[in-house]
């Protein structure tokens, strides 16, 4: 039920009815972070975000995305008579709280609702028209971000990307379903994530691409791939793979890519064998962009991928592993904190070492083997892969995938392939659909082996090598 909001004269009010002295619930303000140490100012309090609905157009010739962002949203706590956003940069020319118009501030990279104006209390609705040139975020030796292309637009970051092209509680703990409307040049492709609920008309050169995903996703998983891209559709098994495919790529590149793509339903059947739960959702794909991007991402249901993981068609797939990985662990089980990282890149990496396995390559004993071949003064040691810092770079270091993947393959001699089996069916099957800890993970992995963990994952998961 929607509730109309209050009006206020005053700005907090917190007795109202001083005649029977009858005392309201408390009326606050949503804190400017969601109480992450590693980045205080990502997401935001007092709400929880169920969807966001947004309608934008971008122009390649200008780079400036023109946007309505209409965000559903719910009350954690206390009704709230003013909020925060995030929002990097952009202009914002109109706030509206549940129809009523509402003054904002900016103050860093927060979008603030003035307290005093309004009170949402349960469901609420907040519409934000604003417009500008997204500011690139600054990511080791290149961007991410908001990155014009040659062709077009490539909307790609972790984990600072949502809030430099739309409002947003930015924090993959409040996970939201979501529908992007993006208007381009009608000769262009525009590719998100989830379905394609319509390829529009061209009217005035213009064409309308909505693309929508229902289950909730963090935050920085939403992507947008402007340009010219052959889109293919096929279904296998219930699962929708759409892949978009830059016409740009030379056709060696091009053809390594598909034959990898190509093999995306046998390594989602090797995944949901390897984690003992389905295929989270029931659509899959992948953007291959030409665009010089350092990485490839897990964008839920549609994986982004740089061309160079397909210079060769050796070995090509096991990026897709890896991305697809991601879809169980990262998108659909996703971080409560950013420190808790390993808990993605470490188990996609472990993914990659099965798949090898599988594939009739190294075993997962031998990579365990080559990581304990390396010397305890070596580097590699050095950071705690269950508190690598906040650093992108540290974040997503070496360590974090590898010693991640090696605490894995480590955990299964440890407490016999049985149980690991069977603590990864748990995790993926019990946990699906919720923000994870690393505490929640060593606790259930305790339960299910029926023994004392706290020495193996403090050994593994802190500073150095493990005895
Ligand atoms: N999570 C990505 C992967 O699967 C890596 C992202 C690196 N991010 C960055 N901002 N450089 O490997
Ligand atoms: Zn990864």
């Amino acid at each position: 039920m929607r509730r109309r909001p209050l009006l206020l004269t005053g700005a907090l009010v917190v007795l109202t009815g001083c005649s029977s002295a009858v005392l309201q619930p408390l009326t606050l303000f949503g804190a400017p972070g969601i109480g992450d140490p590693y980045y205080p100012g990502d997401g935001n309090g007092g709400y929880d975000v169920e969807r966001y609905d947004l309608d934008i157009a971008y122009d390649p010739a200008d780079d400036v995305l023109t946007g309505v962002a209409t965000i559903t949203a719910t009350t954690t706590g206390a009704r709230l008579s003013g909020f925060s956003l995030d929002l990097v940069g952009l202009d914002v020319s109109a706030v509206e709280v549940d129809g009523t118009p509402v003054e904002v501030t900016r103050e860093g990279d927060e979008l603030v609702v003035d307290p005093g104006q309004v009170v949402v209390d349960g469901d609420f609705a907040v519409r934000v028209e604003y417009s500008g040139v997204p500011e690139p975020v600054e990511d080791g030796p290149g961007q991410s971000g908001v990155v014009p292309t040659p062709d077009g637009v490539l909307v790609v970051g972790q984990p600072d990307v949502a809030a430099t092209w739309f409002p947003v509680n930015d924090h993959p703990r409040d996970a939201a379903a979501v529908q992007l409307a993006v208007t381009v040049p009608e000769g262009l492709v525009a590719v998100s994530n989830g379905t394609l609920v319509e390829r529009g008309e061209p009217v005035d050169g213009q064409r309308t691409w909505t693309w929508r995903t229902d289950e909730p996703m963090a935050p920085y998983l939403l992507t947008l791939a402007v340009g010219d891209y052959e889109l293919t559709e096929r279904e296998v098994d219930g699962v929708t793979y759409r892949d978009a495919v830059s016409r740009r790529l030379s056709e060696r590149l091009a053809g390594n890519a598909r034959t990898a793509l190509d093999r995306q339903p046998e390594v989602v059947d090797f995944l949901a064998e390897l984690f003992g739960s389905p295929y989270p959702f029931t659509e899959c794909g992948a953007i291959v962009t030409d665009s010089p991007l350092g990485f490839a991402l897990e964008t839920q249901t549609r994986p982004i991928y740089a061309r160079d993981f397909f210079g060769s068609a050796d070995g090509a797939e096991l990026v897709v592993v890896h991305e697809l990985a991601h879809q169980w662990t990262g998108d659909d089980l996703r971080l409560d904190r950013w420190r808790d990282i390993w808990l993605n890149e470490g188990f996609a990496t472990y993914a990659e070492w099965a798949w090898t396995e599988a594939q009739g390559g190294e075993t997962v004993a031998d990579q365990l083997a080559a990581v304990l071949d390396t010397d305890a003064d070596d580097e590699f040691w050095t950071p705690a892969i269950g508190d690598p810092g906040p650093a992108t770079e540290d974040l997503f270091g070496e360590a974090v995938y590898v010693r991640g993947a090696a605490t894995l393959a480590a955990l299964r001699e440890e407490v016999g392939d049985d149980a690991f089996t069977d603590l990864l069916s748990r995790w993926t099957t019990g946990r699906a659909g919720q923000a994870v800890t690393t505490d929640e993970f060593t606790g259930l992995a305790a339960e299910v082996a029926g023994t004392d963990l706290t020495d193996f994952f403090d050994g593994w998961l802190g500073a150095g090598k493990p005895t």
